[in-house]
């Protein structure tokens, strides 16, 4: 997305009564990348339904494309996807060009690590100020060459070259840092990499990309040890075989109408079809205990994970000390938990939180900026939040300023729910960025409220 401040969609996001019906969230990130570079990797179609078509995802089917794999799209959320097979990726014509999506860029290194080709890397200006030193170590010890771009904050940024080996080495990789992003770099390299690569990961983080390869009929295992250490095995050389995959309801894109319908009066909203896979429900935990009403309703598996359809009503909130242990499995909700702890009866305090400054923007600073704005009582420390809530009254809002999001879709989709639980809404400076995760938010809030 460009960062021409002129085509900026700013909105003031006002309350607007209690939310009520019933929604169906798009389609989970995670999964929907995971769907069409497996697909993009198996010989013969795998057909996709309810794919998230954000921009995000549609970065990686581009990229793909290049690739030489056909993504094609068949109906909405319907996608098929003939793949070329591991080991025949072609060499990209143009620089692939990653938008806003670190998702994309991480896993798509991976990718291209192990296999004959170079591509070069580009995104926007929020992504190009993020790390790729952490998926650079790694792929740099399986044999891959890569040049990047050195910014303020230090070396492993975009734009970057990577230039694959052929053939990759297998390597055994401790992951310095909780990140499913850099673990699935190292599996999906680890696919057409002669041998066993191995991944050993002290915290658990989703673990979407195990599923599905397992599911497209890699040779994966994982053990688990004593002390809760996962060591996650691929065998190279595989071969893929297409899949039929539905995509369940992303639990990151349903935690904006959780919080939204536990903060505003009156409020009830069955939401459908979430994913309720443990590596990733850290939030519902959370606000449970922070007094939440969240029933689970029609527990099944959907695509190989487990799904429910959650029934929110307006409960009144209280303060937590949240669990440091529980950020891996909530890593992308914390900016709308910040919404609910400033609506909450008295302290929230969060910790171990470093990981925020790394997302789409500085969410630890950009948040505690928002919502003090937005007239919340927040204290910014290195690695989490302290905030003193309004024990159920709506914030105060009103404020002429708007909310700087910075291309972060999150940020703006927390800060339109802290609008609509305010008195004088709540202005966000671009709402262009919601399209990268969820480009039906606004409409799906506007179709709740009122
Ligand atoms: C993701 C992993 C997480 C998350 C991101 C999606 C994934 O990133 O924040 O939105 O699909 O693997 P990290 O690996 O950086 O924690």
């Amino acid at each position: 997305m460009s960062h021409d401040t002129s085509a900026m969609r700013p909105r003031r996001f006002l309350p607007n009564g209690p939310l009520r019906g019933r929604i169906r969230v798009p389609g989970d990130k995670s999964i929907s990348h995971r769907s069409i570079m497996l697909g993009a990797l198996a010989v013969g179609e795998t057909k996709v339904t309810g794919l998230l078509e954000g921009e995000d995802v549609l970065a990686t089917a581009a990229a793909m494309r290049a690739m030489g794999a056909t993504v094609e799209r068949t109906g909405e959320g319907a996608w098929s996807v003939h793949g070329v097979g591991v080991g025949a990726l072609l060499q990209p014509q143009a620089p692939l060009d990653m938008g806003n999506s670190g998702t994309s860029t991480r896993l798509l290194m991976g990718l291209v690590a192990s296999h004959p080709i170079t591509a070069t890397f580009v995104g926007d200006a929020s992504l190009s100020k993020r790390p790729m030193g952490r998926v650079i170590t790694p792929l740099s010890q399986m044999g891959a060459r890569i040049e990047a771009s050195v910014s303020d904050q230090g070396g492993g940024r975009l734009p970057l070259i990577l230039k694959g080996a052929f053939p990759a080495v297998p390597i055994a990789y401790r992951l310095p840092v909780a990140s499913a992003q850099v673990k699935s770099a190292v599996l999906l390299a680890g696919l057409n990499t002669p041998g066993i690569t191995t991944v050993i990961e002290p915290v658990p983080t989703r673990d979407h990309s195990e599923r599905m390869l397992k599911g497209f009929g890699a040779e994966l295992d994982v053990e688990t040890d004593q002390d809760g250490t996962r060591i996650i095995t691929i065998r190279g050389e595989a071969e893929l075989k297409p899949q039929t995959i539905d995509v369940p309801g992303d639990p990151s894109s349903a935690a904006f109408f959780i919080v939204a319908a536990l903060v505003v009066e009156g409020s009830e909203v069955l939401i459908e079809n979430v994913g309720m896979n443990a590596t990733r429900a850290g939030i519902v935990t959370v606000l449970r205990q922070m007094g939440g009403h969240i029933e689970e309703l029609n527990p099944r598996e959907v695509g190989g994970e487990p799904v429910a359809d959650l029934l929110v009503k307006h409960s009144p909130l209280t303060g937590v000390t949240v669990d440091p242990a529980i950020v891996p499995s909530m890593v992308d909700e914390f900016p709308v938990l910040f919404v609910a702890a400033a609506l909450a009866e008295g302290r929230t305090v969060t910790t171990g939180l470093e990981e925020l400054r790394v997302k789409e923007s500085d969410r630890l600073a950009v948040m505690a900026q928002a919502l003090t704005l937005a007239g919340a009582r927040v204290e910014e420390t290195e690695d989490g939040l302290i905030i003193d809530g309004t024990g159920g009254a709506p914030l105060a809002g009103g404020a002429e300023q708007p909310v700087a999001t910075h291309l972060d879709h999150r940020i703006a989709m927390a800060m339109a729910v802290a609008g609509i639980a305010s008195c004088n809404g709540v202005e966000v400076d671009d709402t262009r960025p919601i399209a990268t995760s969820f480009p039906t938010f606004e409409a799906m809030l506007d179709g709740l409220c009122g």
